[in-house]
């Protein structure tokens, strides 16, 4: 059977964001707390002009091309902070990316996990339709509230993929395990632009997960830790990631676990940078790896978990292809890196100025230098513009 993959893969995140130091003294907490115990130092904010569907549109632009524009016959797009209870956010996509008519274009939802349900279905999908390409997009903003205790564990942003046959990126395996049970650790009631989640124990089903999900894929499949090359997780906060990655490093062979955990620091670098993009988050780690490790090589595997909350897990595993590392990375460093640092209280009034429940409201799209911005709602329709 041929192999199919990740070809491209990009990111967009917003031109803002707000040191986690800053608001650990907002919030009269230790910084360490912030910077240690949860392993982030910068968080993404999201201005008012960009939603789920316009930092969608400036992640998968830059991916899209005159080879592949005729050849995408499906739009996936993965989201739980989506903008409509009907109409699917990539049907917007289409549009803005000049994509042509004969696609089918749907949206996906599990919390953090529907972009992994949105890979195996696109492989199974390619499987049989050969020629043809899949646009895979998860974009969110994760958002807790001013002064609760998820505040610290917000971001938001895009990652977009194109998958095919004979990728240049990475093969997915046959390789995977999945579980999922109705849990309340987290959920966003339809009523709320702000999640509930029962923090600690969402960290504990998530762990959870983990440990049952790794165990029995190395009992079925005769793995274990030295079989893969890097492991990458969902990062809600890094630090979670790294507390299940100690539970499957090697006890008996320091060598490996060193590289591990050095792959893994490559792994975490852009989402201590961003914060939780919540279904993009483990395709970002993934990004962070591929452009920041220098000792990966076309064939390895990478061990991925997903992880959505409500709950779902799988843990699968894909291997490197030829051309791995892509042009664009150098371009998404440079995005991270060029943001405005802004104060906790201009972070405080970006936050209260969200869209929520206007029915008519025109944004202020000229200080927002994005190419796809939200522009705002006439009669009850969201607007978008390309700058
Ligand atoms: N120096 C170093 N470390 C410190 C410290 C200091 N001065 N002070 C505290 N810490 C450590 C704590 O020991 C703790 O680490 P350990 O768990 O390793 O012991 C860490 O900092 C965090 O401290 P707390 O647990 O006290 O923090 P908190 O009560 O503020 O809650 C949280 C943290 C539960 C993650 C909260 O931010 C939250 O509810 N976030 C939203 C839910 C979430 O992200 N859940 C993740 C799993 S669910 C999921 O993955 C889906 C999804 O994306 C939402």
């Amino acid at each position: 059977m041929n192999k199919i993959g990740i070809d491209k893969i990009n990111f967009f995140t917003p031109h803002l964001a707000l040191n986690m130091k800053e608001l650990a003294e907002a919030r009269k907490e230790d910084p360490d707390k912030y910077l240690i115990g949860l392993g982030q130092e910068i968080m993404a904010v999201i201005p008012n002009t960009q939603d789920t569907i316009s930092m969608a549109a400036n992640a998968a632009d830059k991916i899209i091309n005159e080879d592949n524009r005729d050849k995408i016959k499906l739009i996936i797009f993965a989201t739980e902070s989506g903008v409509d209870n009907s109409k699917s956010a990539g049907v917007y996509i289409q549009r803005l990316l000049n994509l042509p008519p004969d696609i089918r274009v749907i949206e996906l939802k599990e919390a953090c996990y529907a972009a992994t349900a949105g890979i195996q279905l696109a492989k199974d999908y390619l499987s049989n339709h050969s020629e043809e390409q899949v646009l895979l997009i998860a974009s969110d903003i994760a958002r807790y509230g001013l002064n609760t205790p998820g505040e610290t564990t917000q971001g938001g942003g895009s990652v977009a993929m194109i998958l095919k046959e004979n990728p240049q990126i990475a093969t997915i395996s046959e390789e995977t395990k999945y579980v999922s049970q109705d849990l309340m650790d987290f959920w966003r009631p339809l009523y709320s632009d702000i999640a509930y989640a029962d923090g600690h124990y969402s960290t504990k089903v998530y762990l959870e997960f983990f440990k049952y999900l790794w165990k029995e894929f190395c009992k079925e499949y005769n793995e274990n830790i030295n079989d893969f090359k890097a492991m990458i997780f969902h990062l809600p906060f890094t630090k979670l990631g790294l507390k299940a990655l100690r539970l499957a490093l090697p006890t008996d062979n320091d060598d490996k676990k060193e590289q591990l955990l050095n792959d893994f620091e490559c792994a975490r670098l852009w989402n201590k940078q961003i914060g939780n993009l919540y279904t993009g988050s483990v395709y970002l780690s993934l990004i962070s790896l591929l452009a920041n490790s220098s000792d990966l090589h076309s064939n390895d595997a990478i061990g991925i978990y997903s992880y959505g909350s409500g709950a779902e897990g799988e843990f699968y595993k894909i291997n490197l292809a030829n051309n791995f590392k892509q042009d664009n990375f150098k371009a998404i460093k440079k995005m991270i890196d060029n943001r405005t640092i802004i104060s906790v209280d201009e972070y405080e009034k970006i936050f209260n100025s969200t869209v929520t429940t206007e029915k008519n409201i025109q944004l202020d799209i000229d200080k927002d230098p994005a190419k796809f911005v939200f522009a705002g709602i006439k009669n009850e329709q969201r607007q978008y513009t390309k700058h």
